[in-house]
């Protein structure tokens, strides 16, 4: 028997036009972050709708909708389901399609089942020194894509920094930073971002900080960070660290998943954990 098909939400952005009953009409912002499931769709207003009203809706979707520009723009004759305050004079409104125009419903219908069809992405970014957080983070990757994640790993490579034992651990405690050089801190187009680094002098590593720092678009994505450790001295310190750089990046929810560098020698066991890890979070 197959298996009923997991209900998803998709993020679009699109332009949205609401020309109300009463002749009413405005523009919202143009990068109003819209939710469109299979009945309906959510946005932010500042107007307070009342529920159960009428809007006539006109929706331009963006390039990857797959239309001609004259036909990426329709109208939609909505109901307001629900309205839910969401900041001073900011609301979130959830409305129902109610008579759909058939080339928009044609068009809708492909539109969502392409990115329900779509597989989540996944970024990976970790930084090793010996291989052992690699050595993690390819495990991680494997389990992703086993649960049908796209995955992109992105290992750091600084190209300063101490290269001494004693310098590496310094630079770590004094939570220093390196030039990571050029890499991707775009995260926007990812679903789900892990984040990876060696316990060093109770703290992550220098490359880590850099790239926490700079990294971007994690508005609401469920974030994960992983570490490697050698006696465990300080790791739950190095777990604070990170948290509290990533606190005020607006993610969903922050998991942690440290692994000793011994049982790294046990590929099934690690396997088995960051199995476990991840159903506790997807
Ligand atoms: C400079 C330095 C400092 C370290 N400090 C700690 C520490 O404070 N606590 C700990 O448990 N392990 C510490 N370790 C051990 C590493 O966390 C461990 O070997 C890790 O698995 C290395 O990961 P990698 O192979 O990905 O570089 C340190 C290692 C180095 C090189």
């Amino acid at each position: 028997m197959n298996e009923a098909p997991k209900r998803k939400h998709v993020r679009i952005n699109v332009n949205l036009k609401i020309c109300a009953k009463h002749e009413y009409r405005m523009d919202l912002c143009d990068s109003n972050v819209v939710d469109i499931s299979k009945i309906g769709l959510c946005f932010k207003t500042d107007i307070l709708y009342p529920v159960e009203a009428e809007l006539e809706l006109e929706l331009e979707f963006p390039q990857d909708f797959g239309a001609k520009e004259e036909t990426r723009s329709f109208y939609a004759l909505s109901e307001v389901r629900r309205v839910e305050k969401i900041g001073k004079n900011r609301y979130l409104t959830g409305v129902e399609f109610k008579k759909v125009y058939p080339r928009f419903k044609r068009r809708l219908n492909k539109f969502l089942k392409m990115k329900l069809e779509k597989k989540m992405q996944a970024c990976i970014v970790y930084f090793s020194l010996t291989g052992n957080t690699q050595q993690l983070a390819q495990i991680i990757s494997q389990e992703l894509k086993h649960k049908n994640f796209e995955v992109d790993l992105v290992r750091l490579e600084p190209v300063d920094g101490a290269s001494t034992f004693a310098g590496q651990g310094m630079t770590a405690l004094q939570r220093k930073r390196v030039n990571i050089g050029d890499v991707n801190c775009d995260l926007s187009m990812y679903d789900m971002i892990w984040f990876g680094s060696p316990v060093w002098a109770f703290s992550p590593a220098p490359a880590l900080n850099t790239y926490l720092d700079k990294c971007y678009g994690l508005d609401g994505k469920k974030v994960a960070a992983f570490y490697t450790y050698g006696s465990g001295t300080g790791k739950g310190r190095a777990v604070r660290i990170v948290n509290k750089m990533l606190e005020h990046k607006k993610i969903k929810s922050l998991h942690s998943l440290l692994i000793a560098q011994r049982d790294l020698k046990n590929t099934q066991d690690v396997n088995d954990r960051v199995n476990e890890f991840m159903e506790g979070i997807l």
